[in-house]
């Protein structure tokens, strides 16, 4: 959570800072703040709120500099207000922006008060600061200053701090949150995220944990963890304006929707051929590697989780493998064992998910075969830290909630469902016909799209509710479960999610004419178990909205029946979880509220 941005340049850097927090404002957005050396002075602007009301500012008093740090925050410790706002100095002489959590701050912070410091907020990120200034005191140099602060602080963080006594160098350190610099022409820059200054350069290097870098407009210096100077690679990557701005969508989220055929193109292209998954598209000796695996243990968050959910399924009755799908947060704390020959399957859009990285780390300490990663950014800690990793290549997803991730992933876990039957010598027939239906799977998507005048009809009578309960059976229920999500964290409507046989055991108690029951009836031996379900949602005056398939015929009173296009069956989970993003998207059209940053949640969650 929070971005970061820094720039040292040979013209001003106030604006490119500003544009750079709103193109990393789905990472936090409750307050943002900026600090520009003045040579005499350091300006320090903060704003609560979104990053306009920093640019309000900015415009108002236009300070001029060509060094400054910048930040937007999503809060840990402190409430959203000026004071807890970034950049945090220390007497008027440091300035500091930090993305990250500081573990030990109680502690160090009392170390400093004995020292003389003040503190005028509730943050973690403050100490640094203060820390800087001490150990600058003490050394006259920042990057010496930074070795000895890193000493101290425990937990994760990407720093950018600048010192009254220096204007034209500032210095940044990263461990374990995502950092980077962008090298420009009479300009360095750094960045949490390579959007953040893709206007500005194509050319990237992503520091290591335990790496310090001083920075000036024409050079820059890169230190590792032991203080030995390092040489990172300059990492070229073009990434368009087009993928991160709206077009002539009115939200992100919707651009991202209505992009889902071509996303997953990009997914399945160059990785099937004839009538199978290629070999070794997980990098090189995967196949091999995947002759071997016994088990599969599966961990991620959120959307990602769900889609792992669904792959759980494909695994067992694709690749005949047992597979355990377990939350990032919680899979550490429950002493997992591992059999012989498991592999550890991570999925992550954004490859930063403090949650998903730790499980992989902790999984390094136990005995798996291999670790694996399914990922949207192949600069992540995620791609770099696994054996082996299948790039989604949705492209840039901005909106807070997950769309085009989400069915690219499970794209990217049927290729490797695909992938593991066949090192493990089975089911030919089958894997050719679930290639065939991939190659057909963009167009099918493209039909989905195109039931937005059915969720337009519906999502008046979902959005005057205070509740919704999602149903499916079987693979269904994740994509249940993820319909659920998504309604509930963009809409703010309450919403739940039941395997539909598990109603009568408890929650058909709190069906009446103020619950719509949206459900998933696909053609298979489910769904006729699925509608006598319905059935006795119907006769305790719920509203009932089916996605079914186009054979399915029931009478469901005053909701309605949705006809999904036909597919096969394998994609079907992926097909009929489109309507149900449109459904959301609508349904929170209508509610008024901010979609693509929806109050208390960020983008990419870098804290545990
Ligand atoms: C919901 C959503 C989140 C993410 C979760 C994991 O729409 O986006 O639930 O799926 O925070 O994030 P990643 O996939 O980046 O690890």
């Amino acid at each position: 959570m929070c971005g970061i941005i820094a720039a040292a340049s040979s013209r001003n850097v106030g604006k490119l800072l500003v544009r750079g927090l709103h193109k990393m404002e789905y990472r936090g957005y409750d307050s943002a703040g900026i600090a520009l050396h003045q040579d005499n002075s350091i300006a320090h602007l903060r704003a609560v709120g979104k990053v306009q009301l920093l640019e309000d500012k900015m415009i108002a008093e236009k300070p001029k500099s060509k060094l400054g740090i910048a930040h937007t925050r999503w809060a840990t410790h402190g409430e959203p207000s000026e004071l807890n706002a970034h950049p945090h100095k220390s007497k008027d002489s440091v300035y500091i922006v930090h993305n990250g959590i500081i573990e030990n701050y109680v502690e160090l912070r009392e170390e400093l008060i004995k020292d003389g410091y003040e503190f005028s907020s509730q943050t973690d990120s403050e100490l640094i600061a203060h820390l800087l200034d001490l150990y600058y005191k003490e050394t006259k140099s920042m990057v010496n200053a930074m070795y000895k602060a890193k000493e101290k602080l425990d937990g994760a963080y990407a720093i950018a701090a600048i010192n009254i006594d220096d204007n034209s160098n500032l210095v940044v350190a990263r461990n374990k949150s995502p950092l980077l610099l962008g090298i420009g022409s009479d300009e360095i820059l750094a960045a949490s995220d390579p959007i953040a200054i893709a206007e500005l350069t194509n050319d990237f290097i992503f520091l290591e944990d335990g790496d310090v870098a001083e920075i000036s407009a024409e050079t820059y210096k890169i230190f590792d963890n032991t203080k030995s100077k390092a040489n990172r690679e300059i990492t070229h990557i073009d990434i368009s304006t087009q993928a991160t701005s709206k077009g002539d969508y009115r939200h992100f989220m919707e651009k991202e929707i209505y992009e889902q055929p071509e996303a997953v193109s990009k997914t399945v292209d160059g990785r099937i051929g004839g009538e199978d998954v290629l070999d070794n598209i997980f990098g090189l000796g995967s196949s091999d590697i995947f002759a071997k695996v016994e088990r599969v243990q599966i961990v991620a968050c959120g959307t990602s989780l769900h889609a792992g959910r669904v792959a759980a399924n494909w695994f067992s009755s694709i690749a005949e493998l047992p597979c355990q799908v377990d939350y990032a947060s919680e899979y550490r704390y429950r002493n997992p064992h591992v059999d012989q020959n498991s592999l550890l399957i991570t999925i992550s859009q954004s490859g930063e998910t403090a949650d998903t990285l730790a499980a992989l780390n902790y999984s390094k300490e136990r005995d798996y075969l291999s670790s694996l990663t399914i990922c949207n950014v192949p600069t992540s800690s995620l791609a770099r830290e696994s054996d082996f990793s299948l790039f989604t290549n949705a492209g840039p997803e901005i909106g807070v909630a997950s769309t085009k991730a989400f069915t690219t992933q499970l794209a990217g876990l049927m290729l490797l469902a695909l992938s593991l039957a066949k090192s493990r010598g089975l089911n030919p027939k089958l894997r050719g016909r679930i290639v065939k239906a991939l190659r057909l799977l963009p167009e099918t998507i493209a039909e989905a799209l195109l039931l937005k005048d059915k969720m337009l009809e519906i999502a008046p009578n979902i959005a005057n509710k205070n509740n919704a309960l999602f149903l499916g059976r079987g693979i269904f229920y994740p994509i249940a479960k993820e319909g659920a999500l998504k309604l509930k964290e963009i809409s703010y409507i309450h919403a739940e999610a039941y395997p539909a046989g598990e109603l009568k055991h408890g929650p058909l108690a709190l069906i009446d004419e103020n619950m719509p029951v949206i459900a998933l009836a696909p053609e298979s031996e489910i769904a006729e178990k699925l509608i006598s379900n319905l059935e006795e949602v119907k006769a305790r005056g719920g509203t009932l909205y089916v996605m079914a398939d186009p054979s399915v015929n029931m009478d469901v009173k005053s909701g309605s029946l949705v006809h999904m296009p036909k597919c096969d069956f394998f994609m079907t989970p992926i097909v009929y979880n489109i309507p149900l993003q449109i459904l959301s998207y609508e349904v929170a059209l209508l509610r008024g509220t901010d979609i693509d940053q929806p109050r208390n949640l960020a983008k990419s969650v870098t804290v545990e």
